[in-house]
C-alpha cells in the first residue's frame, strides 16, 4: 500500500551540531529554522530531530529529565512550534526522537522513586536488592564507563537500580501500567501539537527478560578488571515486547497519520518482520545494524545477502524497511566504506546512490550529503561521547598505552558524526561565531556546503538529483528488487521494476577497475539501456564496459 512515509527522504538533524544561531557554541532550533531552505532544497521530506528535550546531557539528550519541555540550550517550546509550522509550510514533516527505555536520573519520577520503597513512583524503575552483597546479576552497562555494572547501589533504600546505559540513565519498568499511561499521554501531547511521528530509541529493549537472569557469556574484556558482561542480547526482543508495542500502537500511533521507526539493535530480518508487518499494528520500520558500522562485513557478497534478506520483509511479508549508512552513532559512511581522500566524491556518491535505489525509506544524516568525513583528533580530550571515553578509560586502567588505546577507538567513535556541520570555510565551518561545544573537523576549509554549492561535480548536487528522482520515479520506492551476480565480490547489481519502468543499477563497492560483467552487457545491449544517472561524467558507448573505482550507474531499460 502506498504511504507517505514509504516515499520519504528523512534528513536526520543532530541539533547540537547543526547550526548555532546565537553564538553560544551549541546548535539550536532557530538555527534549524534558518536552514530550512537548505533542507528543502536538498529534497528532504521529513526531518528527524535527535532529542531536544530538557536533559542533563550526559548522553547528548538521550537522558531526558522532562519530556514536555525543550532544553534551553536548544530554545523554547515556542521555537519548536515555530520550527514545526515553518517546516510544514514547506511540505516537510517532522519526527521526534522518543526515548522510552530510560530517563535521566534527574527526571522527577526517578527523584521520587529513589526516596522510599513505598513511593508512588518506586515501580516506574527497576529496583532489586543485592545478591550476597553484590549486584543482582552480572550485567555490565553498555557504556562501560570504567565502572562496568548495569546496576547502581542507592544508599537511601539500600537497593540497586538497573541502568543498561549510563548510571545517570535508569531503565524504566514497562510492567508498570501507570508509567505506561503517563508515557502514552506524553506522546499524544506531541502528536496533538502536530508532530508527524517518532524515531523510537532502543525500542526492542523496553521489556526485560523474566527474572533478570545472569548473562551466560564470559566477562567482557579487558577481563579481570570488573567481571561484568556487556551483553546486548539480554534485553533485546524479550517475550512481551510485541504485546507492548501493539498496545502503544493502539493507544497512540494508530490514532494519527504518522510514521514510527524503531531503533533495534540485535535484530535481523527474520526477527524484524514481527515488528513491522502491517497487520500486526506495532511500528512501521526499524533500523537494523547489519550494514552501517558493521566492522566485520567482509565484502559486497555479504551486503547483497543482507539486502536480500531485508527485501523479503517488503516483498513477501508486507512490512517496510529503512535504508541508511550513517547516523549519530556511527562513523562517517564515506570514511567507513569508501575512500574519503582520493575518491571522496566517487565513493560518497556511490554510497548515496546505493541507498536511494534500494527499497525502503531513505535516511540521510546531516553532513552525509556533502561527503563529510571522520575526524582525526589528536587526544582523548577532544572526545565527548560516552562509549569512546568509557572504553578508553577502561583500556588505560588495564595497562594499554594511550596512543594504542586511542587508535583502536578512533575509526568507530560516535564523535566522528557529531562534529559540527560544515557550512563554509570561515572559522569552525561557519557553524558558530562562538566556541563550538565540540571541535570542528579541520577539513571544513575544503569540505563545506558553500563549496559544494559552487562546484558542479559535488556530492551535494548528486544527492539533490537522487532525491528529486525519487519524486519522479515511483520505481525507487515501490519497485520490486531483484539482484544479479549474487556471487560477485565487488559489484552490487540489481533490477528494479514498477509499473512499466525497469532500472538496472550497478555499483562498484570498491576502489578497483572492473569490467562490465557479460550478463549485464547483454541486458544493456538487448534492452537498449540508457544511462539515467552516474557518478562519472564521461560514460560513452565505447567506454561503457569499464567500471571505475566506486563507479555507480542507473540505467533505464
Ligand atoms: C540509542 C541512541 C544513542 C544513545 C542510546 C541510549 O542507541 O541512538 O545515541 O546513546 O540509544 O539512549
Ligand atoms: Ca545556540
Amino acid at each position: 500500500m502506498k504511504k507517505w512515509w514509504k516515499e520519504a527522504v528523512v534528513y536526520q538533524i543532530y541539533t547540537k551540531s547543526f547550526y548555532d544561531s546565537n553564538g553560544d557554541g551549541i546548535g539550536d532550533l532557530q538555527g534549524i529554522i534558518q536552514k530550512l531552505d537548505y533542507i528543502q532544497k536538498l529534497g528532504a521530506t521529513v526531518i528527524w530531530l535527535n532529542p531536544i528535550y530538557k536533559s542533563p546531557d550526559v548522553d547528548n539528550g538521550y537522558d531526558i529529565s522532562d519530556y514536555q519541555s525543550i532544553d534551553e540550550r536548544y530554545g523554547t517550546l515556542d521555537d519548536f512550534k515555530e520550527l514545526l509550522e515553518k517546516a510544514h509550510a514547506r511540505g516537510i514533516r517532522l519526527i521526534m526522537d522518543m526515548v522510552l527505555n530510560h530517563t535521566s536520573d534527574e527526571h522527577h519520577w526517578f527523584k521520587e522513586s529513589r526516596k522510599s520503597k513505598e513511593n508512588r513512583y518506586r515501580d516506574y524503575y527497576i529496583w532489586r536488592p543485592g545478591k550476597n552483597g553484590k549486584e543482582p546479576n552480572n550485567w555490565g552497562n553498555y557504556f562501560y564507563e570504567g565502572e562496568g555494572s548495569a546496576w547502581e547501589f542507592d544508599e537511601t533504600t539500600q537497593e540497586y537500580y538497573l541502568h543498561n546505559y549510563s548510571r545517570k540513565m535508569p531503565d524504566l519498568n514497562w510492567k508498570n501500567p501507570r508509567m505506561k499511561e503517563d508515557m502514552c499521554r506524553m506522546m499524544r501531547w506531541w502528536l496533538d501539537m502536530g508532530v508527524d511521528g517518532f524515531r523510537m530509541d532502543a525500542v526492542n529493549r523496553l521489556v526485560k527478560p523474566e527474572g533478570l537472569p545472569d548473562s551466560p557469556n564470559p566477562p567482557t574484556p579487558p577481563v579481570g578488571i570488573h567481571g561484568y558482561v556487556v551483553d546486548r542480547t539480554m534485553c533485546a526482543n524479550c517475550p512481551g515486547i510485541h504485546e507492548l508495542l501493539h498496545e502503544l500502537n493502539q493507544e497512540v500511533f494508530k490514532k494519527y497519520d504518522i510514521m514510527v521507526v524503531g531503533e533495534t539493535g540485535n535484530v535481523d530480518a527474520a526477527i524484524a518482520i514481527d515488528y513491522v508487518k502491517e497487520e500486526r499494528e506495532e511500528i512501521n520500520m526499524v533500523f537494523h545494524f547489519e550494514i552501517a558500522k558493521n566492522p566485520v562485513l567482509k565484502n559486497a557478497i555479504e551486503i547483497k545477502e543482507i539486502e536480500r534478506r531485508w527485501n523479503r520483509v517488503v516483498m513477501e511479508q508486507n512490512g517496510w524497511i529503512t535504508q541508511y549508512l550513517s547516523n549519530h552513532d556511527t562513523p562517517r559512511q564515506v570514511s567507513f566504506f569508501g575512500n574519503d581522500d582520493k575518491y571522496r566524491y566517487e565513493s560518497a556518491t556511490m554510497l548515496g546512490l546505493l541507498m536511494h535505489t534500494h527499497p525502503g525509506t531513505v535516511f540521510i544524516y546531516q553532513g552525509e550529503e556533502i561527503g563529510m568525513t571522520n575526524v582525526d583528533f589528536p587526544s582523548i580530550d577532544y572526545y565527548n561521547e560516552k562509549y569512546t571515553v568509557g572504553k578508553y578509560q577502561t583500556m588505560i586502567e588495564s595497562g594499554v598505552d594511550p596512543v594504542t588505546a586511542l587508535n583502536s577507538l578512533k575509526h568507530t567513535s560516535r564523535d566522528n558524526d557529531r562534529t559540527p556541520m560544515q557550512w563554509n570555510d570561515s572559522e569552525n565551518g561557519g557553524f558558530t561565531t562562538g566556541i563550538p561545544w565540540m571541535h570542528s573537523n579541520p577539513n571544513y576549509t575544503v569540505i563545506n556546503v558553500e563549496r559544494e554549492e559552487n562546484v558542479e561535480r559535488s556530492v551535494l548536487h548528486f544527492y539533490r538529483t537522487l532525491t528529486s528522482m525519487r519524486k519522479k520515479h515511483p520505481v525507487m520506492v515501490y519497485g520490486d528488487y531483484k539482484q544479479m551476480l549474487e556471487d560477485d565480490e565487488n559489484l552490487i547489481v540489481y533490477r528494479r521494476h514498477y509499473d512499466g519502468e525497469t532500472w538496472i543499477v550497478i555499483c562498484n563497492f570498491y576502489e578497483k577497475d572492473l569490467d562490465m560483467p557479460e550478463a549485464v552487457r547483454e541486458i544493456l545491449d538487448h534492452e537498449k539501456g540508457t544511462l539515467l544517472l552516474g557518478n562519472y561524467a564521461d560514460v560513452t558507448v565505447e567506454n561503457r564496459n569499464n567500471i571505475r573505482p566506486y563507479e555507480a550507474r542507473i540505467y533505464c531499460l
